[in-house]
């Protein structure tokens, strides 16, 4: 059934016979558009994060033209919508805080205006989420257009991924093994194009886990952002948005609980980032579809890890992904643990979509006989620390530690850690446990990157490069290490992270998916009653706003006045 134009969300605006819609038009007009242009036609609105802080989405000014190319060609009329630029690097204190206002911008601007379906330009970390969730919300037809990840690093003949060798060579540098000359040449080899991070970090994670789960074209999550397939891909996906508005095909009509299992899926078979949890858990609670932390720890266990990425201690970066055969080939390679009757964007199935997909270098692309791991890259562990859940990618971290009991050294914040971290006396072994406190959704505000805490110097210099760390931070998509992230409930509303002090044992066991505070109960109870709220740090504001509504990690982070509730009603036309 194709809808007649007159069915149209936007003929509410400019199809009418009254004096609001004469404004409309005559703002058309005032604009240089002739009826012509716009009469009859599906309005496609394309929503822009680029901006001139947000390095990763520099060519985006140039794809959103690409984008109109596609949506004229197809018979629509395009309108570029400049949305939060949510930029990774610059935004202080974490990205993470503006997500939910991505979303919320997003959703609210797509309801109050005269469009009928958008195209979504994302890809560094937050925005891809933030978009499908308010695009969710919104449920209008909606295809994302992901930013493509970078070309290789390059550097001194090595290649470079970003993020990841930024941390490992910066471990060099504090141990003294480069010079400050080479760690500054770096600079200029690390980030050769525009494109996402082209470590298997969170862009690329979100990039290929929105196509598993239908919401972006067949092979976009691999195409490198310089790469001429990519202004192709702009092309066809405004294209394709047309025929989407024409055929009514929404999120709802789509998006299936096998959509958000192959989502999962396809993450943990990529090895993909810590951060895709939270994320995709509010992307599934925005479409009503179900998924907990012990959903995504029941797939991990069934699917083998097959990239062979940075930085779970594989070799390549996603350049060499996309000529191992790209995101079809991968979802190609784990088909027998997706569901392929789920539905994406093209209107098809994605056994169709990736039909015939093929690996030209399987080792990049593993065998799944012969994987990187036997299971996925992230496991969740709950335990007296952390009753709501903590989650740790065990593809990234030194295996020796994965079982583990050491002693605490505990440091109440961020600014404790640093001051204290490289001290000389600082009481630390190879087996100390190091314990960051107030990081999460509450305390950092917005969850910082901060779960990847420095190895101390005086263990970078005996060798060590790898130690136990447990925080309610998340970590960068980039980041390794055996870093436990994401406890719940977080230290600053009272959760048992709270109450860990120095010299406590804390017992990590990633086979059993425990993690557990070695402390007795009645102590434990002691001294909760002794434990007082940090004080409230913002009066007014998005981050007051943000600190009364948000939930906390296991829950994914969102609003809840977004997560749930029926839909908004359409606006009023007067
Ligand atoms: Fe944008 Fe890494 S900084 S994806
Ligand atoms: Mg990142």
């Amino acid at each position: 059934m194709r809808k007649r134009p007159e069915e149209l969300r936007s003929h509410r605006w400019f199809g009418v016979d009254d004096l609001r819609a004469f404004g409309h038009r005559s703002r058309l007009a005032q604009m240089g558009f002739s009826d012509a242009d716009w009469a009859g036609k599906p309005v496609i609105g394309i929503l822009n994060t680029w901006s001139d802080l947000s390095p990763c989405h520099a060519h985006f000014r140039v794809r959103a033209e690409e984008i109109k190319r596609g949506v004229w060609q197809a018979g629509g009329f395009p309108v570029e919508i400049p949305v939060l630029p949510v930029t990774e690097q610059y935004m202080k204190p974490t990205s993470m805080l503006y997500r939910n206002l991505l979303a919320l911008e997003t959703e609210e601007l797509i309801r109050s205006q005269p469009v009928d379906g958008v195209v979504l330009m994302g890809g560094c970390d937050k925005t891809g989420p933030g978009l499908i969730m308010g695009a969710l919300s919104a449920g209008l037809p909606a295809i994302f257009f992901p930013a493509g990840a970078q070309l290789r690093g390059h550097w001194r003949g090595k290649t470079l991924g970003s993020g990841s060798d930024a941390w490992k060579y910066h471990a060099e540098l504090r141990a003294g093994n480069i010079t400050q000359a080479q760690w500054k040449d770096m600079e200029g080899g690390m980030n050769r194009s525009f494109g996402v991070c082209m470590t298997a970090g969170t862009a690329a994670t979100m990039m290929l886990a929105a196509e598993a789960m239908g919401f972006s074209l067949p092979a976009s999550a691999g195409i490198p952002s310089a790469d001429a397939g990519h202004p192709r891909l702009a092309t066809d996906s405004g294209r394709r948005i047309v025929e989407m508005v024409w055929e009514d095909w929404t999120p709802a009509a789509m998006l299936t609980q096998a959509s958000v299992d192959n989502a999962v899926t396809a993450t943990m078979a990529f090895g993909g980032s810590t951060n895709a949890i939270p994320h995709l858990i509010a992307m599934a609670r925005r479409a009503g579809l179900a998924l907990d932390l012990d959903r995504f720890d029941a797939i991990s266990r069934s699917v083998p890890l097959v990239a062979n990425l940075r930085p779970n201690n594989g070799s390549y970066l996603m350049e060499d992904f996309f000529y191992a055969g790209g995101s079809r080939a991968f979802l190609a390679r784990i088909a027998p643990y997706l569901d392929l009757d789920a539905r994406t964007v093209t209107g098809r199935t994605l056994g169709e979509d990736i039909a015939g997909a093929e690996v030209f270098n399987p080792d990049v692309i593993r065998p799944l006989e012969d994987p990187i791991q036997a299971e996925g890259g992230l496991a969740v562990l709950r335990g007296s620390l952390a009753p709501r859940g903590a989650v740790i990618k065990h593809s990234a971290a030194d295996p020796r530690l994965l079982q583990h009991t050491g002693p605490a050294i505990v440091f109440e914040s961020y600014d404790d850690m640093n001051a204290r971290l490289d001290d000389p006396e600082l009481d630390v072994t190879p087996d100390s446990v190091l314990v960051l406190k107030g990081a999460g959704p509450l305390g950092g505000p917005g969850m910082p990157e901060w779960g990847m805490l420095p190895i101390p110097k005086k263990m970078l210099q005996a060798g060590v490069r790898d130690m136990v760390r447990i925080s309610d931070a998340r970590m960068s998509g980039t980041s390794y290490g055996t870093c436990i992230l994401h406890v719940a409930p977080e230290s600053h509303v009272g959760g048992p992270l709270a109450l860990v002090r120095d010299g406590d044992l804390i017992r990590l066991d990633t086979e059993g998916r425990r993690l557990d505070l070695l402390v007795e109960a009645d102590e434990l109870e002691r001294r909760a009653s002794a434990w007082a709220p940090p004080p409230r740090r913002y009066a007014r504001g998005y981050t007051a706003l943000f600190l009364d509504r948000v939930g906390q990690a296991d829950t994914g982070v969102d609003f809840d006045f977004l997560e749930h509730g029926p839909p908004t009603p359409e606006p009023e036309i007067h």
